[in-house]
């Protein structure tokens, strides 16, 4: 039984959720370390370097770099609030809980929004974007590089091009993908890119790190009228985080040593190979889950997305009752289905510190015993074997956390 009065011991869970994610032992040491103040000179020098390892993980040269205090959601407020002013338009492409919410926001500015979506478990259709555009004048084109909520991954190429004919800005939600998937952020020229800690970085939830490029630089610095929120305007917090290090609100310094280790952390291991162990680890995940007769809600391969897996829930199976038992019995968390298709999936996050062998395979016993026990008819032992096989079958070295 909990008690306020004793000291705090939440129990050890193994976090396979599209987020949080577990934390490496080397960010709780992080998150312990001495306080100090956000104007201390020793701090300010500090966020220079954590400023400096984003710009790498985001592959960007942009000046204004940095975490957002706040949730991804803070993330997507400073994103779309900074650059709408009332009677702007702008799309955003809609195919599934976080996009929409990137559109709900967005609503809020007092722009006019096109939404143009997809079905769930698909991805948006540029042409319609285009189709959406023409003879409008259009702020931005918003986009969510991976749908948490469906397990969907969009390529960002033909989304930026249509930008360019439309001359509008392109906004990306990085926040399911940034250090767990492909994404460079010069390279694909995103004007606005934002994530969360909590995901692929791997560190404790409560930061959006952002980065934005010198054009939106300039179309900010031009409003006609005032952002509509205090908290989130960027002219403020750049300076803050630009060279002026002005105080506008007190950052969680602790969050911040957290982020910087976990970041330190992304580069020792390199992006490119924890790409590559994201996709190796959901390539088993996937291969072991269809040798056990389970479907992928996503059916087109090249649309999943390597960091979260959305898989069908079998016909008279209770999906709730197995998350529960998953819990219960081997301290592991997985998460159900969003909005209308709440009872119909699961979905399985393999991200930053969680996305490890060991963990793909202690997944695949327990769902497969729980759902034996549970009535599905299937063979004890198919889904690791088929998992253990696409391990066997890969050079792949990890440089990363991989039991
Ligand atoms: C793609 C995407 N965008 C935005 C968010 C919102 O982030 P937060 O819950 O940290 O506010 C999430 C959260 O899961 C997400 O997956």
């Amino acid at each position: 039984m909990y008690n306020p009065m004793d000291e705090l011991n939440p129990p050890t869970r193994l976090m396979l959720t599209p987020g949080p994610s577990c934390v490496d032992p080397r960010v709780y040491r992080a998150l312990a370390t001495p306080m100090v103040g956000h104007v201390d000179p020793w701090f300010t020098q500090f966020m220079g370097g954590v400023q400096e390892m984003m710009r790498d993980i985001f592959q960007t040269e942009n000046e204004i770099t940095f975490p957002v205090s706040g949730s991804g959601s803070g993330g997507i407020e400073a994103a779309v609030m900074n650059v709408l002013e009332p009677g702007d338009e702008a799309i955003v492409c809609v195919n599934g809980t976080f996009s929409e919410r990137m559109a709900e926001i967005a609503d809020r500015s007092g722009a006019t929004i096109h939404r143009v979506s997809a079905p769930l478990g698909g991805v948006v259709d540029p042409d319609d974007v285009r189709k959406a555009g023409l003879g409008r004048k259009i702020k931005f084109i918003g986009l969510t590089h991976g749908e948490t909520s469906t397990g969907v991954l969009t390529n960002l190429d033909p989304f930026r091009k249509v930008a360019d004919e439309l001359g509008a800005l392109f906004i990306v939600d990085a926040v399911a993908t940034l250090a767990g998937v492909p994404l460079d952020v010069d390279g694909e020229r995103i004007d606005i890119c934002f994530s969360g800690s909590q995901k692929a970085m791997s560190a404790p939830p409560g930061m959006a790190p952002i980065t934005v490029s010198q054009s939106v630089e300039d179309v900010i610095r031009g409003r006609k009228t005032r952002v509509q929120t205090w908290y989130f305007d960027l002219t403020s917090t750049m300076n803050y985080w630009g060279r002026e290090r002005t105080y506008h609100h007190t950052p969680p310094v602790s969050l911040i040593y957290a982020i910087h280790e976990a970041m330190r952390l992304v580069l020792e291991e390199g992006l490119q190979a924890r790409w590559d162990r994201h996709l190796l680890n959901q390539t088993a995940l996937v291969t072991g889950a269809e040798a056990m007769g389970l479907s992928m809600f996503v059916s087109n391969p090249a649309h999943r997305l390597p960091t979260v897996t959305a898989i069908n829930i079998p016909v008279g199976i209770d999906g709730a009752k197995v998350r529960s038992r998953l819990l219960n019995e081997f301290q592991i968390e997985i998460a159900g289905g969003l909005g209308p298709i709440k009872t119909k999936i699961w979905r399985i996050g393999l991200m930053g510190y969680s996305c490890q062998r060991g963990n793909v395979l202690l997944l695949l016993d327990a769902l497969e015993r729980i759902l034996l026990d549970e009535g599905l008819k299937l063979s004890l032992g198919a889904g690791i074997a088929a998992a253990t096989s696409v391990y066997a079958n890969t050079a792949f070295v990890p440089a990363g956390p991989q039991r």
